[in-house]
């Protein structure tokens, strides 16, 4: 299997953003136009918000189909949702609320009951929605992900056998900053995307990048991110992107 990867780097942190929220419109046309409705999972964190806050605005709200357009979490801290730490809330507050869709289009991981009835729960609404594709594995039209400065991606952390999850989609998780239990994906279910988009700012991740964009010992968990017959973007700005020697090219990579 291979999959191509592209290297964006932006000057700073609002270009990324721009960037981030043009992928979401033209992948939000290109799979309605092809498959009848877009669906597409984001993360948590701090970096994605500048992006989620783009889309609630001009240019981007009246150029996204929001009608056939779904919305998932790559994963979800299990705390209130009012809490700042909530990812769900955070995406309800950032442009959720500001755009024209509908709660039936909005697939949140909840979190209120115990981990193991979250994840089967999430792993319903995953299989209800994706029914009618036949194929084991969702396939998402796109993913968002952050990379924490440690190599985590999603809720999937070095040395955690969920990071190692050959079957499950969905897994229940302890751990992380915040350190409360978390509904993750899981890596099967990631690089079965179309598109997986990595959001990377700032100078404190600058080694971890370099790390793994320029040294293939390491085995990080970001380095487990290899979509199957997908498209792979690494789009940071120059803060994240400091340390890389600029030889650097997109090419196909033997997944
Ligand atoms: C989460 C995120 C997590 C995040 C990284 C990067 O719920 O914590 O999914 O994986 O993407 O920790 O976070 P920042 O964007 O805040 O650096």
């Amino acid at each position: 299997m291979f999959f191509k990867r592209k290297i964006i780097i932006k000057d700073d942190p609002v270009l990324l953003a721009k960037e981030a929220a043009e992928i979401f419109v033209a992948s939000a046309k290109r799979s309605v136009e092809k498959r009848g409705r877009f669906a597409v999972a984001i993360s948590g964190g701090s970096t994605p918000r500048r992006m989620h806050k783009m889309l609630a605005r001009e240019p981007y709200i009246q150029n996204i189909p929001w009608g056939k357009t779904h919305i998932f979490w790559v994963d979800e801290r299990c705390v209130p949702q009012d809490s700042h730490e909530s990812n769900y809330g955070r995406a309800k507050r950032d442009f959720i609320n500001e755009v024209p869709i509908s709660q039936k289009q909005i697939h949140r991981i909840t979190c209120e009951s115990s981990p193991q009835m979250s994840v089967k729960e999430y792993q319903k609404i995953l299989s209800d929605f994706f029914s009618f594709e036949g194929t084991r594995v969702p396939r998402f039209d796109l993913i968002y992900l952050g990379m924490g400065a440690d190599g985590h991606i999603a809720s999937l952390f070095l040395g955690q056998k969920t990071l190692y999850e050959k079957e499950k989609l969905v897994v229940a998780v302890k751990g992380g900053d915040p350190n409360v239990n978390r509904i993750s994906m899981t890596l099967p279910l990631l690089n079965q995307a179309r598109h997986i988009v990595f959001l990377i700012t700032g100078q404190e991740k600058a080694r971890t990048v370099q790390t793994v964009l320029e040294d293939r010992s390491i085995r990080l968990p970001v380095q487990r991110i290899r979509p199957l017959n997908g498209q792979l973007t690494w789009l940071m700005d120059r803060g994240a992107a400091a340390l890389l020697s600029g030889d650097l090219h997109h090419d196909n990579i033997k997944g």
